[in-house]
């Protein structure tokens, strides 16, 4: 059982210390890490994923449940806590993909293969082209590879901790993989470029110079701006599977979605 993971500080890239003392982040919590382009927000979700132990470029290290993990915890696929899915993720089986949740499934020891049909509508609840069940996991596209590692990381897999860098270019609706992953007892960790995403999550990473700059937590007028960012976030997505769909934009459509 993971109750939470500390991060103690490291280096930034000027060989500086880092100034906070630790991080603690709780089981069921979300956090996104944010920063400009290069200032370390995907090393520092791969120290999470590696358990660092001073021993990546960043010198963090990250306890579970104040402990130094096992090797076997850290080095064991099958035992490692964490999924972590970039942008580069990409399923290598020659498998489709039910057969690929199947076995996953299997493995698990889930006797209910529902849970594969589950995953595959979850999974298109974040795309826009569908994924079919007879689908060769291989020729998924980038973002339906990653909606389908979403989902299944959060319906099948038994990781309850999951790392995302950079979801919402892969054109996953962002805001669905958001909402349930707050409902779904596991911590996740965005590494995001949208303030939307930022806004939703409780705690929040600044990222400087390859450093944590900041640890800051979710006030009331984030909540509040988050849920005007959503409606706003939803008209842009409907247009954009409008103009996707080959559609032009009418009196009509704006009277419907701009009302
Ligand atoms: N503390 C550090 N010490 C040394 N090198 C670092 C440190 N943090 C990050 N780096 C290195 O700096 C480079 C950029 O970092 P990283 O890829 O994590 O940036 P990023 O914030 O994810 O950028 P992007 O938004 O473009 O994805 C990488 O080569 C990374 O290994
Ligand atoms: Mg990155």
């Amino acid at each position: 059982m993971i109750k939470e993971i500390t991060i103690f500080p490291g280096i930034d890239k000027s060989g500086r210390k880092e100034t906070f003392k630790y991080i603690t982040l709780k089981a069921g919590e979300t956090v996104s890490i944010v920063g400009p382009t290069g200032s370390g927000k995907t090393a520092l979700i791969t120290d999470i994923e590696l358990l660092a132990q001073g021993d990546t470029s960043t010198r963090r290290r990250v306890l579970i449940n104040g402990e130094i993990p096992a090797d076997e915890i850290r080095y064991n696929p099958a035992m490692k806590p964490i999924v972590m899915i970039t942008q580069n993720t990409k399923c290598f089986a020659d498998l489709t993909t039910e057969e690929f949740l199947q076995i996953h499934a299997r493995a698990r020891k889930i006797p209910d293969m529902k849970v594969v049909r589950e995953t595959i509508e979850l999974a298109n609840n974040f795309t826009g082209e569908k994924i079919k069940s007879d689908t060769k996991v291989t020729v998924l596209s980038g973002g339906q590879t990653r909606s389908l590692l979403i989902a299944d990381a959060i319906l099948i897999g038994a990781a309850p901790i999951i790392l995302l860098d950079e979801i919402e270019n892969a054109g996953i609706f962002k805001q669905e993989v958001v909402n349930l992953i707050q409902n779904a007892g596991k911590m996740v960790v965005f590494v995001t470029h949208d303030p939307v995403i930022a806004l939703l999550t409780r705690i929040r990473i600044i990222m400087e110079n390859g450093g944590i700059k900041k640890v800051l937590h979710q006030n009331e007028t984030e909540i509040w701006a988050a849920q005007n960012l959503l409606e706003l976030d939803k008209k842009i997505g409907n247009v954009r599977e409008e103009l996707r769909a080959g559609k032009t934009i009418t009196h009509d459509f704006l009277a419907v979605n701009f009302a």
